[in-house]
């Protein structure tokens, strides 16, 4: 039987099901990225996005050289570029590789790669969130980064589908020729390159066994955004499948692979979840911090 611990509904799915390499609009394989993308046509994804394993010894890495980390990185890189679109764009998550103490952000040493084969990076957005490690010899990190890159100058951007809530929405010109005129976009405004999304900790709807997931709104902003439907998105690090899961909701194709076999059968888990309609994910614009409920709703007990 497949894992059933993310089940929304507790079900578990027939090893069969759970071990399926391709359906409808999935494409999703345990194996090793490289050969994985190697099977596939050029300039076929329309977006790839990932975060790639931050060589700190997470159970599902071995911790290597730094150098040595950014030469498997530039194979990986050199291939995800090769099966790009020309409007297509690359989004690399990233935090810090940590060795005694120091840090590496690990965006630096990766921009060269991917200058070097003419990717032109159009933002570095922080992706703020309130939870993890508490240090206590430097401040603890509360941000990581998601690189964007595109392919070419004409790349797909679509603005408008992710438009937040304007702060003052009836906020008016007071002067000039267009006093009187709304001042900001009636349909919101630009999110910006600060992104703030709860990070998948115990208390997250989406949490499964996998240590550090992405949150699947993340990934949905980064889909309608810089995607059609229609398009293919590929997660080459994919874990337990939430860019697939992103891309599915929706109706663009997901492609995906990961090296451990109990991560690509929680992702088959959860797509068909998705498919069925209960998989419970956190709606995209949902507020981080609501007052009525201080605690994720949790009550003040709970915590005692
Ligand atoms: C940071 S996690 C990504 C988690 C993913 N974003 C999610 O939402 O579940 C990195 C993943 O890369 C996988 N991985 C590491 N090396 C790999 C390789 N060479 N090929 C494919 N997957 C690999 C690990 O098993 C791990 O699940």
């Amino acid at each position: 039987m497949g894992r059933g611990k993310n089940g929304a509904a507790g079900q578990t799915l027939p090893l069969s099901i759970s071990r399926l390499h391709a359906d409808k609009s999935v494409v999703l394989e345990c194996r090793d990225n490289l050969i994985f993308m190697r099977a596939l046509p050029d300039a076929s994804m329309k977006l790839i996005v990932t975060s790639p394993p931050y060589n700190i010894g997470k159970a599902y890495e071995r911790r290597a050289p730094l150098e040595q980390y950014v030469q498997q990185q530039t194979a990986v890189i050199a291939e995800c570029v090769r099966l790009l679109e020309p409007q297509g764009s690359i989004c690399w998550q990233v935090g810090n590789h940590v060795t005694a103490g120091e840090i590496v952000p690990l965006d630096v040493p990766l921009y060269p790669i991917f200058k070097s084969h003419g990717l032109k990076l159009r933002n570095r957005i922080v992706w703020h969130f309130e939870h993890g490690l508490h240090c206590s010899k430097r401040l603890s990190g509360r941000y990581e980064t998601i690189n964007w890159f595109t392919k070419s100058d004409d790349y797909t951007f679509n603005l408008d589908a992710i438009r937040v809530p304007s702060k003052y929405p009836a906020k008016r010109y007071f002067k000039g020729p267009k006093r009187g005129q709304l001042s900001c976009n009636p349909n919101g405004k630009n999110p910006g390159d600060v992104w703030i999304f709860p990070n998948v900790k115990n208390n997250h709807i989406e949490k499964t066994s996998h240590p550090c997931q992405f949150p699947v709104e993340l990934v949905e902003r980064l889909v309608l955004s810089l995607t059609n439907c229609g398009d293919k998105v590929l997660d080459p690090y994919v874990g337990v499948g939430s860019s697939v899961i992103a891309a599915i909701l929706h109706d663009r194709d997901g492609y995906g692979c990961d090296m451990v076999q109990e991560y690509v059968d929680m992702a088959w888990e959860r797509i068909h979840q998705c498919r069925a309609g209960f998989l419970r994910t956190r709606p995209m614009g949902k507020p981080v911090y609501d007052p009525e409920k201080p605690y994720g709703g949790h009550r003040d007990r709970d915590f005692k």
